[in-house]
């Protein structure tokens, strides 16, 4: 009897799982990783029609309208992270392309980066470790977490997450949303300008994308005012990148701790050479642990779809 091989089907990878996740993706699948490709072009024109998955990257390439209608047999987008503001998902319900996600496995993570920012702006930390290892015994004066009002704009999976650790701080907590979230006891804030007034902190933990696009701006940095710091963990878009210089500069504000900025990994050097900013590079789940699970996640998706099986965590769109 001819055992006929089946064949594997494509997935054209935008960003990378980890080592052990990835080889299991490339063990069921035939995965195209465009950033080895050296003609990508020519590569997909010719992969055009084998491709029916794409391994995207939450934060990363962004999955467009002309890259979903480019796939004529495109039957699913696994994302790998929580954000989906790189997706066209408008494209994709239009081809009826099913997009999945990887939330909650991230989110003690990134609530922890908010923290690790938080503590490392306040108290100063990044400068005092530059010093002490330049031979510079200087006690820089920071300021305390304790009592201190913190805005979280978005109070979801994460920024309900970060709001239990700064209870943990002995911080007070207000937030800003769409809506006002019956079952929280926190403060609600319909207006962000009047909660940047009230915080000492404000810390971005909403989706990317249109509708919170520059949210941030120079009247909400004046509002958070000279003691005020600006921390955030979501998504470049959500500040405007100008205004924050201008703010800083200015001493507008006091600090602020980024893990994502508008043109990633690019970062404007003006942010680079100030000493009341700390700077990661989009590290929010950045774990082993986490990007383990993430993985798994991804690969969980990829078999159910292609198994014919329900989806775990789907993306509505
Ligand atoms: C990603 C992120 O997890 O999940 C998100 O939305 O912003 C990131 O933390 C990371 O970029 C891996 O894709």
């Amino acid at each position: 009897m001819v055992r006929l091989l089946a064949m594997k089907k494509t997935i054209l990878a935008l960003g990378s799982l980890l080592p052990p996740e990835m080889k299991r993706l490339e063990s069921d699948f035939n995965v195209l990783k465009l950033w080895k490709m050296e003609d990508p072009e020519a590569e997909l024109q010719a992969q055009k029609n084998n491709i029916v998955g794409i391994l995207s990257t939450a934060g990363g390439m962004g999955v467009t309208r002309r890259m979903i209608e480019s796939l004529p047999n495109l039957e699913l987008i696994a994302q790998h992270g929580v954000g989906v503001d790189n997706i066209d998902l408008e494209a994709a319900k239009d081809r009826h392309v099913m997009v999945t996600n990887t939330p909650d496995v991230l989110t003690n993570d990134t609530a922890d980066t908010a923290m690790a920012l938080i503590l490392a702006v306040l108290r100063r930390v990044v400068e005092a470790d530059v010093n002490v290892r330049a031979g510079n015994w200087r006690i820089p004066l920071g300021a305390s977490l304790t009592g201190k009002k913190v805005g979280i704009i978005g109070l979801g999976r994460i920024g309900a997450s970060i709001a239990k650790r700064c209870e943990a701080f002995e911080m007070t907590i207000f937030y800003h949303g769409r809506h006002e979230k019956k079952d929280s006891s926190y403060r609600y804030f319909s207006d962000l300008e009047k909660m940047a007034q009230e915080s000492d902190i404000l810390v971005a933990a909403c989706p990317g994308g249109e509708e919170t696009f520059h949210l941030v701006n120079y009247k909400i940095l004046k509002a958070l005012g000279p003691s005020g710091y600006l921390i955030n963990i979501a998504r470049g878009s959500v500040v405007d990148t100008e205004d924050l210089l201008i703010a800083l500069s200015n001493k507008d504000i006091a600090g602020a701790g980024l893990d994502v900025y508008e043109k990633e990994p690019e970062v404007p050097d003006a942010l680079k050479s100030m000493d009341n900013v700390v700077l990661l590079p989009h590290i929010g789940s950045a774990t082993t642990e986490t990007r383990t699970k993430m993985g798994e996640l991804v690969l969980n998706n990829i078999n159910a779809h292609f198994e014919g099986k329900a989806l775990i965590t789907p993306v509505k769109i």
